[in-house]
């Protein structure tokens, strides 16, 4: 008797508060030192820019942690437990976490992400490949809670969370340690639980700025982008000639830090405000954390993560870590 395939399932968990997102932007932009949370840089056309950061030449972080999965998968397998549900976090085409089916072998595959609508074609397509493997999209905002449904969790197989790509670093320290708490809390309470997650290491500074400057413009396409979605969603004017990409490297923090300078003194304008930014006065676009890894595996540890495990490229440029919850 053959079993009918599996179907995959949804759960849209996420709405947008529009008012809120309004208020969010408006305190950024009016704040003494103007600043924006790195979430509003994708909008649709800012999603589509990072895919073209990813394949640049000077963007090393995503080839890097593909050339450590690809080189390290089989060692990874023998400390990832097999039959797993696999929850991917910020899945979006799921390419990455497929690679690893074959080598992680899991029971379940947990694609989160902020839409269900993001996540639809890309699983339909999965299963059609993986037609014996559980497959559930969840839209959900994971920065600001990571309450999954327990149907798509249910404690019957280890869980191990994939948060690749060093999305860690889009976090402040204080942050990311939060974050890492409500991902242990996620993990549940079946041994072997964990989380396989990549982090971008400390590295030279040309290095790093090349790879948030990048000689094409994409990056500061990306940044400038910003501008265009503010003006959607607040009724701004601002004009994006008016403003400088800009990334530098500030040490003392150990971040990759994007600005928006203004190229001389303008007046950016909405329903009901205006602001006055001076030449050179900049908004704070993002930052992008740098770790040393054996900073990193200690917060692992502060975050209740045991016996993290880490490997790298040959240059020690990008890390991919596994810790375990119990
Ligand atoms: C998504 N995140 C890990 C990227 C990074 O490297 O911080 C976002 C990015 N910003 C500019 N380039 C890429």
């Amino acid at each position: 008797m053959t079993l009918p395939p599996q179907q995959p399932t949804f759960h849209q968990l996420f709405t947008t508060d529009h008012d809120a997102v309004r208020a969010e932007l408006l305190a950024g932009l009016t704040a003494p030192v103007a600043h924006t949370a790195p979430k509003f840089l994708y909008d649709a056309l800012g999603s589509r820019l990072f895919e073209a950061i990813t394949e640049l030449p000077e963007y090393y972080p995503t080839r890097t942690e593909a050339a450590i999965f690809a080189s390290q998968g089989a060692a990874m397998a023998t400390q990832v437990p097999a039959g797993s549900t696999l929850v991917d976090l910020g899945a979006g085409n799921c390419h990455k976490a497929a690679s690893l089916f074959g080598r992680l072998a899991p029971r379940r595959y947990v694609a989160v992400d902020i839409s269900v609508d993001f996540l639809r074609g890309a699983l339909d397509c999965l299963q059609r490949q993986f037609p014996a493997m559980e497959m559930v999209g969840v839209g959900l905002d994971f920065s600001a809670g990571l309450a999954l449904p327990p149907e798509a969790v249910p404690a019957d197989s280890p869980r191990v969370l994939f948060y690749p790509g060093s999305s860690i670093g889009n976090f402040t320290p204080a942050q990311a340690l939060a974050f890492l708490r409500s991902v242990r809390d996620a993990c549940g309470q079946v041994a072997g639980s964990g989380l396989l997650i990549g982090v971008d290491l400390v590295k030279g500074v040309a290095e790093l700025e090349a790879a948030y400057d990048d000689e094409l413009g994409v990056t500061a396409a990306f940044n400038l982008n910003l501008l265009l979605h503010i003006n959607r969603t607040l009724g701004t004017d601002f004009a994006v000639r008016e403003w400088q990409h800009v990334a530098l490297f500030n040490a003392a923090e150990s971040r990759i830090e994007m600005h928006l300078q203004a190229r001389h003194t303008l007046c950016v304008r909405w329903p009901g405000g205006q602001r006055v930014f001076t030449g050179g006065e900049r908004i704070h676009t993002e930052n992008s954390h740098k770790w040393r890894l054996p900073h990193f595996q200690a917060l692992l540890a502060e975050a209740g993560f045991v016996d993290s495990q880490a490997w790298t490229d040959p240059g020690q440029r990008f890390a991919v870590c596994w810790a375990r919850a119990l």
